[in-house]
């Protein structure tokens, strides 16, 4: 089994469908503390290395879907989406993997309750949410597990966005991908904050699914990658174990400071960062050598996700204006 439609139809093949009128559902926003960077199978989106992320609901997406017999309707935000936009054509193409009869469409309205200025992805909640909505609208009753591997093929990342916390992204060695999927941690932080520093909401000039293609091809830093990865993860699971704010900051900021390092070393070069990313984070770097206890990530854009505790929020939103501050275990 290689390809998306024989994995669907695997998961699918005992279930029996009940289909319901409509359905809605939601899943969060998630952010990766060790990060997903390099695919094994670009078909299947299945990962070089496992991963570890925090879902921050209720920032996410809502999503309610209607079977219909005409064509299918996207909506996304109230707006009703042209079938050629690069978000329908997508959106389609992943439906296509579910449809049983010829003659059956869906209708699909997506809200994404992100700020649009949050700098945030949405990518990830929506095939969620999307997964999570076609699971009850069919009544298939899939498992954690199998919603994970579906939201996967719709977008690496999404896997994670099923459950809600701290979410490990086990890579899997299997050619299939069905060992390759999102599992919840048993840890809450309740005092964990996380900042959000929006540079630039512009779309990026190149999509992660082309940097992580051309970084895994060309980057002579992506060999050590997978073993940053490995002491990544134990050094992450122990801080959150014992909430070690030091060791989990210092963690996340190394690996997602060695994931822009070996998009820097490929060819062409890729890099997200502006010349406010520099900024925020020579500041960043000068509050914690004066003391206060503040990380950062990024992902594959020039926007800062600070991370805190509660205790020193009250200083970071005063050392940072626009800061939007999230609450991960309310
Ligand atoms: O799932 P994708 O294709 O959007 O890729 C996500 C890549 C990063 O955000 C940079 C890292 C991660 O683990 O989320």
């Amino acid at each position: 089994m290689r390809n998306k439609q024989e994995i669907v139809n695997a998961l699918l093949a005992a279930r029996s469908a009940s289909p319901s009128k409509q359905a809605c559902s939601f899943a969060p926003v998630n952010i990766a503390l060790c990060k997903y960077w390099g695919k094994r199978d670009a078909e299947l989106n299945l990962p070089n290395t496992s991963s570890l992320s925090v879902t921050l609901a209720p920032l996410g997406t809502n999503t309610t879907i209607s079977l219909i017999d005409q064509a299918d309707v996207v909506l996304l935000n109230c707006r009703e989406q042209q079938a050629s936009t690069p978000f329908s054509r997508k959106l389609v193409a992943f439906l296509d993997l579910f449809r049983t009869k010829e003659n059956f469409y869906y209708l699909v309205d997506t809200e994404n309750n992100i700020p649009t200025a949050a700098g945030l992805a949405s990518s990830a909640s929506g095939f969620a949410a999307l997964v999570k909505a076609l699971d009850q609208l069919h009544g298939w009753n899939l498992s954690t597990i199998e919603l994970s591997i579906l939201a996967r093929l719709g977008s690496g990342s999404a896997c994670r966005s099923i459950e809600e916390g701290f979410v490990e992204w086990q890579a899997g060695t299997r050619p299939d991908g069905m060992d390759s999927y999102g599992i919840l941690l048993p840890e809450r932080w309740p005092d964990l904050r996380l900042g959000v520093l929006t540079i630039s909401t512009q779309e990026k000039a190149i999509s992660s699914r082309q940097a992580m293609s051309i970084t895994a091809a060309t980057s002579t830093l992506y060999e050590s990658w997978p073993r940053q990865v490995s002491k990544d993860m134990v050094s992450l699971k122990k801080a959150i174990a014992e909430q070690n704010f030091d060791l989990f900051g210092e963690t996340a900021e190394r690996n997602a400071l060695a994931m822009h390092a070996t998009m820097l070393s490929s060819w062409p070069p890729v890099f997200y960062w502006l010349s406010q990313t520099v900024e925020i984070a020579q500041k960043i770097w000068k509050l914690r050598e004066e003391g206060l206890p503040l990380f950062f990530t990024m992902d594959a854009g020039p926007n800062i996700k600070l991370l805190f505790l509660q205790k020193n929020q009250q200083e970071i939103e005063s050392q940072f204006k626009d800061v939007k501050v999230i609450t991960p275990f309310n």
